[in-house]
Order: C-alpha cells, then structure tokens, then sequence
C-alpha cells in the first residue's frame, strides 16, 4: 500500500516536469497580451511597494485576463514568516548529501506547503554567492564552490519545485560572492571564468526551464547587475535562451530605460525600503511614450511574466495566499533524512563511533540546546544563541519545531539506561565536572554567518574569521584536558579550521554536522548511534589555514584575480595540502573501486546545436559513460558517493581535476554494484574566448574516479582526436 503510492507519487511529479512547454505558454501569454490595457502592462512588471502586500513582492492583478496579485516569497529554504510551514535543510547542508533523489524530493515538498500557502513565486533555490570566498556571508544559502555539483542541485530543486506547480526563482545572478558593500562593489572577471565557474549552475538552472531570474545587486566589470546587457541579454537570454523573466532583486534596480533595454522584466519591491525611488511604474510608462523604451520591450517583459505563469499551469485552481496555512504535512521525513545524510564524519579513531550503549555520557557547549529565549526568538534567525540550523537573513524560515543535540541524545541515552550530564555553556570552568568519569564527552561547537543587513556578534554578514565561535577551541581544549574520548560535533555555515581541535590528542572523533535545521538533534543521534552510516561528503574543502584559499572578502571592487581556481582547483593547482579535502567523508564501513570503463569516442570542436533552454542544444547531450564497481567490503550497509574528475588536456589551461559526476550508492555489506557516470559534451568543453564558444579540446583527458577529490582509486584515459 505505502509503496505504491509512493511509486505513483514519483511517476506523477516525472510526467508533470516532462509537460512543462514553453510554447504553449507562449502562446496563452501572447493570447493575453492582447487583451491587456497599457497601464495593466506596468503593473504586471512593477512591485506595488514594500510592505504593501502579503508577500516580499507583490505586484497588481489585471482583471481582464483573470491574472492575480502575483506573490513572490522568499526563499530558499522554505517560506519565510509563514506560521506553519517546515524550515527545510539549507542549500549547503543538501549539498553535502551529494544525492539527487533527496534534493529534488526537499524542493518538491518546499513547492507542496509554497502552494498551499498560495505563494506563486519561491525565492530560490541560489547559486550566487557560489562560494568563493569561505567567509562569504551567504554561501550556505546555496550548494558550495563547485559550480557542478552546484549546477546538479539547481537542476533538482527547480525540477522538484516546478513539478507542483511553483515558479522557482536562480538568484542571485550573478557575482554576489560577499556582503561587504555588495550593493556598491563591482565583480570584475574575465569571459572564460564567467563561463566556466559562475554562469555555470545557472545554465543548469535555465536547463531545468526555471521560470524566473533574480539579477543581484553589486556591478559586472563597472555596469550593475540589473541593466547589465552582457549579462541579462547576451548571457542569459541568448546564449541560455532563458524564456522566463528577470526581476531585480530588492532595490537592485538604478535606472528606467537602461534597465528595461538591457533585458530586465521586473522591478521589485517597487520602491524603496521607505516608499520612494520608483524607477517603473509611471516612470516605465513615460519611458515608453517618449520612445525612450520600445513598446515591444514592454510587451516582451509581460510575455516572459505571463509565460511563466501559464507555465506552471498557475491560471487555474491556484490557492489563495495565506501565509499562515498549515502546510507542514509530512515533510519533515526529507528534512531528518536530509540532514542525516549530509552529516560528514570527518575523524573516527579506534572507531569511537558509533556509541555502543555508553554507561555515561558528557554534553558540553551552548550549542547543544535549544536557544533559552525561544528557536525563533531571533529575527530571521539573527543570532548565534543555543543550536545552530541555519544562518541568518531573508533566506530563513521560522521553526515549527526544534529538536536540539541535547534533547534527542536524552531520549535515545534513556532507551540505553545512559547517564547524560550537561553544561549547555561555552565556559570552560563546568567542563570537568560535567564530563568527568564519561565513557564519552561531546563538545558542540558552531560557526554562523548570513546576510549583511543583521550583524551578529560583529560579524556583518560575512564571517570575521573561520575560527569556531564563542572560543570553540578552547571549550574543546578544556573537554580534550578531562576525558580521553572526546566527540567534537561541528554546527556550521562553511569551512572551519580545525586545527587546534585536531591537536588534541583525546579528540577521537569529529561529526560535521553542518546545518541540520529543525531536525538537528534527531539526525545527529541517528549518526551517532548508527542507526544510519555517514554519507555525507564535504561540498567544499575545510584547509589547514584561511589563506590557503587564496580568496576573501575585500573591501573594494572584486577582479576575481583567482580565476578558475576556487577551492579544490586552487589546492589542487598549488599543491597545497588541505585538512579535508573537497568530497571528503568517512564512513563505519568501507568500500573499494574496481573494472573501470571508459566508452564514447567524442570529437573535438565546437558544440553547434540550436538554442534550447540551457544553451546549445549538442552541449547537453550524453558523449561519455564511464562505469566503474564498488563493493562494499565492511561490516555494515552504508552509502558511497562515488565521485567522477575530469583532467582535461594541457593545452586546455583548466585546473588540474574537475568534477563532472557523481552518484550514490547504497550497498549491503558484502555487495557491489555499477555506478555509471554519463557525461555531457559540456563536461569535457571548456569556454573558447575567441571563438564565442564552448568547444572540446582535442588530446588526452584524464578521467578520475574515487572517494574524495583527493582519495582516487580508478583512472582512465580518454584521447579525442
Ligand atoms: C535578498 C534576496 C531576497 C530579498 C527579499 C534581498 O535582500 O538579497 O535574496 O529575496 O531581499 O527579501
């Protein structure tokens, strides 16, 4: 019975993204168009104004077409400020589960309770910040430095939210990789690196025809985002053949006609934060009267706006919004096993873990409770206070319930007849008291960060540092001086340098927990006691010192001077050894490679094919399959992400590995199987500045596979002539 159903529910959601059709949207829309006056056009591209709506962004209905008040809601996670709705896993905590099933499915829910809460627009999923910066204030938002792993999750996530009907939003396009004066700063980078790193994951995005685009706010080599021709005309809408629309992200917008005649098609809020500074509305109208503006840009905003509308097939039955509908169901299964599987055991000396019915365990540090004040006692979570979910700013939702480390460890320790002792605090004077005489102490440690409007305990946004907060490695230090077993459970936004931590000789075992949300505690006990195997995998490298990265936040404009090399490529490329590398997670069982298969025989040269939704159509065909066997060889079932890098040829100029595959697998102990990589021409295409173009360079490609960017157990080769 429950299968079943479960089968009908995946068959439905496949058939429903397989009917989304642009041209037929295209041709209601065009349909419509007709029938709306001039001043209708206006309100369909122009915000209402801040708070003057039940959304973020709202903007006015048009009778004649039975078009509603559209609502655009953020965001990423799940519905910000609704009452009962789920606070799904952040986008780097999903990341780190590197499994495609679990990221389609979290979006899919996200889009159920965005529904039934009436909400036409999700603002998300992100893949701006990238990361290039492990400071950047908002990289957890999205899925981590590597733009494909990014674009994988993009892809999932849209598919999952549009195949119920919402329109997804990619934001932020493109090159807000910090807080600091991101609405002042220019990102000064060069074509190739445009291409090959940032646009990357929103070729994804428009790939999986997501219906909306949110331009960012900082500039692009001196022009801002949002009356950018390169990158909203030549970028998105032709070389992606985007056919949704641009809005602006909040106040993005500098100007009337240069915005609307570089391709941008919505203005949001539609006012300042006070009222003022409208650059649409009356003053689009004008523009257009004056000629300034062509009538036929006004009618391509309303077309791209409606398209996406009919698209989602949001012209019949949509629910009214109500912000407070109990929407939560029973989603909360993909948030536990979200946050589960993204958990990444990074250090497990004489297998300390799982526990094995300890007779007394320690709990030590602040993050270890819920937050004394309430979970949702922080405005958009602006705090570091108790257990740490997710980070701050607009890309958060409320709690409707929160299971911290401390509470869950309790529940489960009652079950084993453990004793648990707690000092819920970062003072280092209870440490000993608490965690004397433990068969095992566990010490919670957390590093925070968000968005630039809320500073948290001095950090404006971007993180300050990548050390733990709240003197984290001394809280460790002092549980390392009073018991020999010591679990470090690490709650955080991004990388951490671990290496204080990891010079104590008791620390036995560190659990990357990363952002769990509201199922924090839950999951990590499942972790703990091995009721599931870690199979989570880092989504960016953690280094051994924070300018190893060779990347930060800086004061002034951005020239990307990196390049190519972020993150791994940059390790990689230096030789600069990594604490844990990039794909990096252990496991309680273990696994070998063997018998890899290289088969396709693609040529070199330029991808030629028609526009479609994603670029040229040749550029997303499968060119490659490379399979290779895993087995099991450990004691319990566990999960592996095997993980496929491409070596392109020298003369390519590419960082020396890049991922272009992974899948994971599920494997009893003893058992093996296939995994199958398919690589598209894009995988071994790199941007040819030159020619406009992506081509595949001829000579020899170095094909990697293993267990992390570092841990290879299979290679091939791959000669294009
Ligand atoms: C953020 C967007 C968000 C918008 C509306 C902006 O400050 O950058 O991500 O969608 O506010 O809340």
């Amino acid at each position: 019975m429950m299968r079943s159903s479960i089968l009908t529910v995946a068959f439905a959601t496949a058939s429903a993204a397989a009917t989304l059709d642009w041209a037929a949207a295209y041709e209601k829309a065009n349909a419509s168009l007709a029938k709306v006056s001039q001043n209708d056009k206006i309100n369909i591209v122009t915000g209402v104004g801040w708070n003057k709506g039940p959304c973020v962004g709202n903007t006015a209905a048009a009778s004649s077409i039975n078009y509603p008040q559209l609502c655009l809601q953020d965001g990423p996670l799940g519905i910000r400020f609704a009452t009962n709705a789920n606070a799904f896993v952040p986008g780097i905590h999903v990341a780190s589960t590197w499994d495609r099933a679990l990221m389609r499915e979290r979006g899919q829910f996200m889009a159920e309770e965005t529904k039934g809460a009436g909400i036409h627009v999700l603002l998300g999923p992100v893949s701006g910040p990238l990361g290039k910066n492990p400071t950047g204030g908002r990289n957890w938002e999205g899925f981590g430095p590597d733009p494909y792993l990014q674009g994988i999750a993009m892809a999932e996530t849209i598919e999952g939210m549009q195949s119920v009907g919402v329109q997804a939003n990619a934001k932020h396009y493109i090159l807000n990789e910090q807080e600091l004066n991101r609405e002042t700063m220019s990102s000064n980078l060069d074509d190739r690196t445009m291409h090959e790193i940032y646009l990357w994951p929103f070729a994804d995005a428009v790939h999986a025809n997501v219906a909306s685009v949110m331009c960012s706010y900082n500039k692009i080599n001196g022009t801002w985002t949002c009356e950018n021709p390169y990158a909203l005309d030549t970028l998105l809408k032709k070389e992606l053949g985007f056919q949704g629309y641009v809005m602006t992200d909040w106040n993005a917008q500098h100007s009337t006609a240069p915005a609307a005649t570089s391709g941008l098609d919505m203005t949001m809020p539609g006012s300042d934060f006070n009222g003022g500074s409208i650059y649409w509305g009356s003053k689009l109208s004008q523009a257009v009267s004056s000629g300034e503006v062509p009538q036929s840009r006004l009618d391509d905003m309303v077309r791209r706006i409606l398209a996406a509308w009919y698209l989602l097939g949001q012209d019949s039955g949509y629910p009214a919004t109500n912000l407070d509908a109990d929407v939560q169901g029973t989603h909360k299964t993909n948030i536990r096993a979200t946050a589960r599987d993204g958990t990444v055991l990074l250090k497990n000396e004489g297998n300390i873990l799982p526990l094995k019915k300890p007779a007394k365990l320690g709990l030590v540090g602040s993050a270890a409770v819920v937050n004394p004040q309430g979970m949702n006692a922080c405005t958009d979570q602006g705090c570091n206070t108790g257990a740490l979910g997710m980070g701050w700013g607009s890309g958060t939702a409320s709690y409707p319930y929160f299971v911290a480390p401390a509470d869950a460890i309790k529940a489960r320790a009652e079950a084993d007849g453990t004793e648990i002792s707690l000092s819920a605090s970062d003072s280092t004077s209870s440490v000993s008291s608490t965690v004397d005489g433990a068969d095992a102490a566990i010490v919670f440690i957390t590093s925070d960060s968000g968005e630039g409007y809320i500073t948290v305990e001095d950090n404006a946004g971007d993180r300050n540092n990548l050390d733990p907060w709240h003197n984290g490695n001394d809280l460790v230090k002092a549980v390392a001086a009073a018991n020999d077993n010591v679990i470090v459970v690490v709650h955080a936004v991004g990388p951490v340098i671990l290496e204080t931590v990891l010079a104590q000789p008791n620390v036995k075992a560190i659990v990357w927990a990363g952002l769990p949300s509201q199922e924090n505690g839950n999951a990590l006990v499942d972790i703990l006691y091995g009721d599931a195997n870690p199979s989570g995998k880092l989504p960016y490298t953690i280094a051994k010192s924070a300018d190893d990265y060779g990347t930060s936040v800086v004061p002034g404009n951005d020239d990307y001077k990196e390049g190519l090399f972020v993150d791994y490529r940059r390790f990689d490329q230096d030789g600069i050894e990594p604490r844990y590398e990039f794909g990096y997670g252990i496991s309680y069982t273990n696994f070998t490679y063997s018998d890899i298969f290289v088969d396709g025989r693609p040529t070199s040269g330029p991808a030629t094919g028609a526009i479609i939704s994603g670029g040229p159509a040749d550029l997303w065909e499968t060119v490659l399959t490379v399979t290779v066997t895993i087995t099991n060889t450990g004691e319990v079932q566990g999960a592996e992400v095997a993980q496929l890098y491409v070596g392109f040829p020298e003369s390519a100029a590419t960082p020396p590995k890049q991922l272009r595959g992974f899948e994971k697998l599920a494997l009893e102990p003893g058992a093996k199987d296939n995994v199958a990589f398919e690589l598209k021409r894009r995988d071994i295409s790199i941007w040819d500045t030159e020619k406009q173009s992506w081509i595949v360079p001829a000579g020899t490609f170095n094909i990697s596979v293993g267990s992390s960017s570092r841990d290879i157990r299979q290679t091939g080769t791959l000669e294009v002539p």
